[in-house]
């Protein structure tokens, strides 16, 4: 069976970034037959970025509930913290000691960090933890801890996956063939890079954001804040330099997408187009919230799925890490 297998970083609101980027193309992986899939909460990755106790608890459980509340099936996927499975902490150093420092001198994050540094006149690692510069490592390790074929992620994420296949074919080379070398699904549309409030991407960094299970009235309220032209009612409108249009797009059917596109071409008012927008999205969401709030008030239920997720996700990484042990030499001497 195809290995299906994606994370997400418990720092924040999951928002309808993260949904049509990577939960719900997750989820539809995982329902096919001749896919096994693993879903996780990143949640050593969180605290590369924060150092907030209180708010990387909240947000697991915040992501937990999302992933459960979207549909996820524990009988067809495992659904685990990253943080149960120590065998990934391990798989990292394996994997630190085979990676290029070169390599993670390329990773967008760090090099992110490092420009702005660099503009503000600042030491360039000024703030760089070892943590983020390292960051690509413990995503391979995520990764080839379950040998993982495909990685369902935002076009954000994708370097972070060929890197994960650099590092494994390394390996390969080194210590014989253990790894499949994983490769990234990302969406074709403009879903791949949904974006925010401000015409950026969605983003927690850029708070941007419109959660994805904010209430009904939040949901309105964030939509009607979308930053849009100043181009009258009966105007015709660019549907393809469109915030409003893209959200759209990314929950509607091709006929309503055709039928919006239209819309904008009529030049359809920004309030109108945002109340269709509302409508949509609200529609697809109402029901998944109700389950969503439901599991907030209920985390038992939630901590025993991820445990019973955590001694499946165990039992296979545990094989993973004892061929590899054995493979670079830690073995017993009798
Ligand atoms: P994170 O937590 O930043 O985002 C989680 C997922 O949501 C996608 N995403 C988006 N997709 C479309 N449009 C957007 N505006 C948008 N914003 C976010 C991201 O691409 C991602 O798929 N390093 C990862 C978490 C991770 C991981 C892994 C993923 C850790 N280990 C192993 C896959 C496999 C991250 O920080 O994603």
């Amino acid at each position: 069976k195809e290995i299906v297998l994606t994370g997400i970083t418990t720092t924040g609101t999951p928002h309808l970034g993260n949904y049509v980027g990577a939960i719900r193309p997750a989820i539809e992986a995982s329902n096919r037959s001749d896919t096994d899939s693993f879903f996780f909460l990143a949640d050593y990755h969180a605290l590369i970025k924060c150092q907030e106790p209180e708010r990387v608890k909240q947000s697991r459980l915040e992501i937990a509930a999302t992933w459960l509340a979207c549909g996820l099936d524990t009988d067809k996927a495992t659904f685990y913290r990253q943080s149960d499975i120590p065998e990934i902490a391990e798989l990292n150093w394996l994997l630190t000691c085979v990676t290029a420092k070169g390599l993670m001198n390329r990773a967008h994050a760090y090099k992110a960090s490092v420009d702005e540094n660099v503009a503000k006149d600042q030491d360039p690692d000024f703030g760089v933890t070892m943590g983020l510069f390292c960051y690509p490592v413990l995503m391979a390790a995520d990764i080839l801890a379950f040998n993982a074929h495909k990685v369902p992620v935002g076009r954000d994420q994708i370097q972070h996956i060929e890197m994960a296949r650099d590092i494994a074919a390394r390996f390969n080379h080194l210590f014989g063939h253990h790894f499949t070398l994983p490769q990234a699904v990302v969406a074709e549309d403009d879903s791949a890079i949904l974006k925010g409030l401000d015409g950026r991407k969605m983003s927690k960094s850029y708070n941007n954001t419109i959660p994805l299970f904010d209430t009904e009235k939040k949901l309105k309220k964030g939509i009607n804040k979308i930053v849009t032209n100043l181009l009258e009612p009966g105007e015709p409108k660019d549907p393809d330099d469109s915030t409003v249009f893209d959200l759209y797009k990314a929950f509607a059917s091709d006929e309503q997408t055709k039928e919006m596109r239209q819309k904008f071409a009529d030049g359809i008012a920004w309030g109108e187009a945002k109340k269709e927008l509302f409508e949509l999205v609200n529609g697809q969401l109402s029901e998944p919230r109700e389950k969503y709030l439901e599991l907030m008030s209920n985390p038992a239920e939630i901590e025993a799925v991820l445990q019973a997720g955590a001694e499946k996700a165990r039992a296979r990484a545990r094989t993973m890490i004892s061929e590899l042990r054995n493979a670079v030499g830690l073995v017993d001497f009798v």
